[in-house]
């Protein structure tokens, strides 16, 4: 990458190695504690790997060994690889939600990136949100990037039958409360769920987030499905590793890659793969990165008619390692091929139609054919009414089909302490035609947008072999689960918006095909509450998550920051020395 504000025809590292001037001295003395020779800091491109290893996320914990095979690829190409940590985000042990961090971790990757001497980055990517944060932050430099995702975990195995990860958790407790599964088989099903390296290997947020990356065009060809344990993951990263490389000489920039048409890709492959709804979000705030325009709608207008054709939970039967070895995601992209932009270009410089010409398909059960599908309408929809003015959204596939045109009276709690304390009374009124409302878990009222959409059924229902009702929320859920879940209600709760009106008792009609959700409440009725309501108390009077309640987008929006949308680019124009 040369530097654009010199124009000499260098490096942007140049400005820090290629230096006469004391910065120039600092730069290579510092960095030369590590043992580097003289050699490596002249006319090299200088390859940032970005990693989000921690031992606290441990979906990234084989990172500094995939960041080793990265190094080799970079060496070999003629690069200087200079790896670094960002802070990482792991869904399983972070509280009160990764999503409140998502925007201080791209924040971090974003300044990280711009005050090093890097000419180009790869992103070292697993675990949910270390996906988007790492992409938002780099798209708001626009260096030439590239993304190693870090594989999926092998299938779990417990007595005899795959579990996947997140899908039969939720079906465990279920099954736990419901007191058909013992405490002692709980918990033996824990280790065998989780049994190698990588993140969770349903088409949960995170293996969402690694078709993503493939159908953007932002990894090498067949990136998405190598699971985490497999040899191939670590010769895609040495790979990846030669090309980054390649990429800072051809100056191809991530926002070459990341255009409207690469947007509409990823949105129709997350239909065919049945991703999470949590796409949509991390999707909307790339494009907010890169100055794409992308609209709520558009995920309904070019998904959701759009096939089901991988058969994996939480909407189907297999797991990403079965993904893999039937082909994984070029057989996607060929049987979506009448429908993708195909020659849109990725970050080897080839097309999609080139990179996945002749993918052969290796299981027919896994994967379907465009015309033979798991389910033939499958993408997200979004739905509109009083109740969401700017909208919300439901995963049809992952819904009991009968609940999907509904009509029933609100089971209301407040916010998530109200849910805890009421869902399990046995006095509390509800039964199978209710429609549970939970307020206050959308961005501003939680804060952070958690995954407790999809809240758990009173036990009482459990008990009668109930297991979907319809919920509404203006949280989001786990790309990992299932059921009738209305999600990202637009605007929140806490906000003032109608779901903050709805009361115990009150009629809601969801019709799914027809993308309306509405509260059937007079209007002069909801005027009235609308008078009467009054926002509650910030939890928060200092800190990050002070910071985040007053600057954080609604979810149609994609939850970004106000002041983080659009790019700074790659410059900086002021030295740290005299
Ligand atoms: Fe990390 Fe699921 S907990 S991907």
């Amino acid at each position: 990458m040369r530097n654009p504000t010199t124009n000499e025809g260098k490096l942007r590292s140049a400005q820090w190695f290629e230096s006469d001037s004391i910065g120039g001295f600092v730069a290579r003395s510092w960095t030369k504690n590590q043992g580097y020779p003289h050699h490596l800091y002249k006319d090299r491109p200088v390859i940032g790997i970005c990693n989000t290893w921690s031992e606290l996320t441990p979906c990234n914990g084989h990172f500094r060994i995939l960041a080793e095979s990265v190094k080799r690829g970079v060496y070999e190409a003629g690069g200087f690889p200079l790896e670094f940590p960002v802070m990482s985000l792991g869904e399983a042990l972070m509280r009160p939600t990764t999503m409140l961090f998502r925007n201080l971790a791209a924040m971090d990757v974003e300044e990280s990136i711009r005050a090093n001497p890097l000419d180009g980055v790869v992103l070292l990517t697993g675990c949910d949100k270390t996906t988007p944060s790492t992409i938002m932050g780099a798209a708001s430099v626009d260096l030439p990037t590239i993304v190693v995702s870090g594989g999926a975990m092998l299938n779990g195995k417990f007595r005899g039958r795959d579990i996947g990860s997140g899908t039969d958790v939720w079906k465990f407790n279920d099954d736990l409360r419901a007191g058909v599964m013992s405490p002692a088989e709980y918990e033996e099903a824990e280790a065998c769920m989780s049994r190698s390296d990588g993140n969770c290997m349903t088409m949960g947020t995170a293996s969402t987030m690694a078709c993503m990356v493939e159908a953007l065009g932002l990894t090498l060809p067949g990136g998405a499905a190598i699971p985490a344990p497999d040899a191939r993951r670590k010769r895609l990263a040495h790979l990846a590793g030669n090309r980054i490389v390649e990429m800072v000489r051809e100056e191809l920039r991530l926002s070459q890659i990341l255009t409207r048409q690469a947007l509409e890709n990823a949105i129709m492959v997350n239909a065919a793969v049945g991703g999470s709804t949590n796409l949509i979000v991390h999707l909307l705030a790339i494009a907010g990165r890169v100055g794409v325009p992308l609209a709520l709608e558009d995920f309904d207008r070019l998904g959701s008619h759009l096939p089901l054709l991988v058969n994996l939970m939480p909407s189907g039967e297999f797991l990403m390692e079965d993904f893999y070895y039937a082909g994984g995601l070029p057989v996607v992209i060929q049987e979506l091929k009448a429908h993708l932009h195909m020659d849109t270009i990725t970050v080897n410089g080839k097309s999609h139609a080139e990179n996945t010409a002749g993918a052969p398909c290796y299981n027919r059960e896994v994967i379907a054919s465009f015309d033979k599908p798991v389910m033939p309408a499958a993408g997200i929809a979004v739905l509109r009414g009083n109740l969401a003015e700017h909208g919300a959204i439901i995963k049809p596939s992952a819904a009991s089909p009968h609940l999907l045109q509904h009509r029933g009276r609100a089971v209301v709690f407040e916010d998530i302490e109200h849910y805890h304390a009421r869902v399990d009374d046995p006095d509390l009124e509800i039964d199978e035609n209710s429609v549970m409302v939970l307020k206050g878990i959308g961005p501003v009222g939680y804060p952070g947008m958690p995954e407790a959409g999809n809240m758990s059924l009173p036990q009482k229902l459990l008990a009668r072999g109930v297991r979907d009702v319809v919920r509404i929320s203006d949280g989001r859920m786990s790309g990992t689960a299932f059921g009738a879940v209305v999600l990202h209600v637009s605007p929140e709760s806490a906000i003032g918006g109608t779901l903050a009106l709805v009361q115990d008792g009150d009629w809601i009609e969801l019709d799914a095909p027809n993308r309306r959700l509405h509260l059937d409440v007079p209007d002069e009725e909801l005027a009235r509450r609308r008078a009467a309501w009054r926002p509650p108390q910030p939890r928060h009077q200092r800190g990050y998550a002070s910071l985040y309640v007053r600057h954080v987008q609604q979810a149609h929006l994609g939850v970004d920051f106000d002041f983080l949308v659009g790019s700074s680019g790659s410059v900086v124009d002021r030295e740290s020395h005299a």
